[in-house]
């Protein structure tokens, strides 16, 4: 290759690759390289974590990347003959000792600062009674379920006091599969394991905050997504009191058909599911209820803890559609 050619391929290929780089880091911004604006205490310390470990391996990326792009330039055969050797080194005490200590140093220093910050992200602040609620979330194929104090239901759309310390217990269960709740912006991720109860925590303003599950578990995974709304205490405890209460029975309805039925059925066609208008099951609370606890063929027990409540619920919401044929 005449080496008129070779400069120029060489030359594009760099240029390329810049422009690649330098593109996607800009097109990803916030929350594709960095991690989505944080909201609650644990997840700032996340960030700042993620933060300090990337100037590191930021500077020995360049620094690595830089020394062998110039090395190869600066070194490169040129009119030499492809057989001619180079100078034989044997041994360099100073420069081995270098290498070696710079990155103990660097590990040291990364690890110290995550261990100051860890406390923060793992540990529930303390809070007084009146200033904290505890949450359960259970992971399901394939939706998510909240359960509050005082025994009010929610699907896929969590509602959560604002600027108070809200506990969350990440529940797998035992016949279900592993998903993982994550909300990006109010912490890590917390992974919802058969038989297990993990604990994590948040305290954020009032928003919308996007949650997903992060842990690939069945083929509606991608859709096994919903978000925290985060309200005023008074908001919160409204909500909470009348989704318990007989007012709150067909949104609990809505919410079972739009955030469980339709992650694989539609009234009016064959989705994953078989459609479902005008199915006389709709209107059957006692035929619904064993079909949900129990499954069947390829449909799972989606509803196998389900009270008669929640299957009541459902029926009041479906009814229609058992009539109308969608
Ligand atoms: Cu649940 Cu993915």
């Amino acid at each position: 290759m005449p080496l008129a050619v070779r400069r120029t391929l060489f030359a594009t290929c760099v240029t390329s690759l810049a422009a690649l780089g330098v593109a996607a880091a800009a097109g990803a911004g916030n929350g594709g390289f960095l991690p989505a604006s944080p909201h609650s205490p644990n997840a700032h310390r996340i960030t700042q974590s993620f933060i300090f470990v990337t100037i590191f391996t930021g500077a020995i990326f360049l620094l690595v990347e830089g020394a062998l792009i110039a090395f190869v330039i600066k070194y490169r055969r040129g009119k030499r003959p492809a057989t001619a050797e180079g100078p034989q080194i044997h041994g360099a005490t100073r420069l081995e000792i270098i290498w070696t200590v710079i990155p103990v140093v660097i590990l040291a220093v990364i690890g110290a600062f995550i261990f100051y910050k860890l406390p923060g992200i793992t540990d529930t602040p303390k809070a007084k009674a009146a200033d904290e609620t505890t949450i359960q979330v259970e992971g399901h194929q394939f939706y998510w379920l909240f359960r509050y104090p005082n025994g009010a239901i929610s699907i896929n759309r969590m509602v959560a006091p604002a600027n108070q310390v809200v506990k969350e217990d990440v529940i797998g269960l035992d016949w279900d599969v592993n998903h993982s709740w994550w909300v990006p912006e109010l912490g890590g991720k917390f992974d919802a394991i058969p038989g297990r109860v993990n604990h994590t925590w948040f305290e954020a303003p009032a928003g919308d905050y996007v949650a997903r599950c992060a842990e690939l578990c069945g083929i509606q995974h991608a859709l096994m997504d919903g978000n925290v709304q985060v309200v005023p205490r008074s908001d919160y405890d409204r909500f909470i009191a009348t989704r318990a209460s007989a007012a709150g029975t067909h949104n609990l309805g809505r919410e079972e058909w739009q955030g469980v039925c339709e992650s694989c059925h539609r009234l009016d066609h064959k989705y994953i599911g078989p459609a479902l208008g005008g199915n006389p099951l709709l209107a059957d609370p006692k035929a619904l209820g064993t079909l949900l606890r129990t499954g069947q063929g390829q449909m799972p027990a989606v509803g196998r803890n389900w009270t008669s409540h929640q299957i009541n619920a459902l029926v009041d919401y479906t009814k229609k559609f058992a009539k109308s044929g969608g």
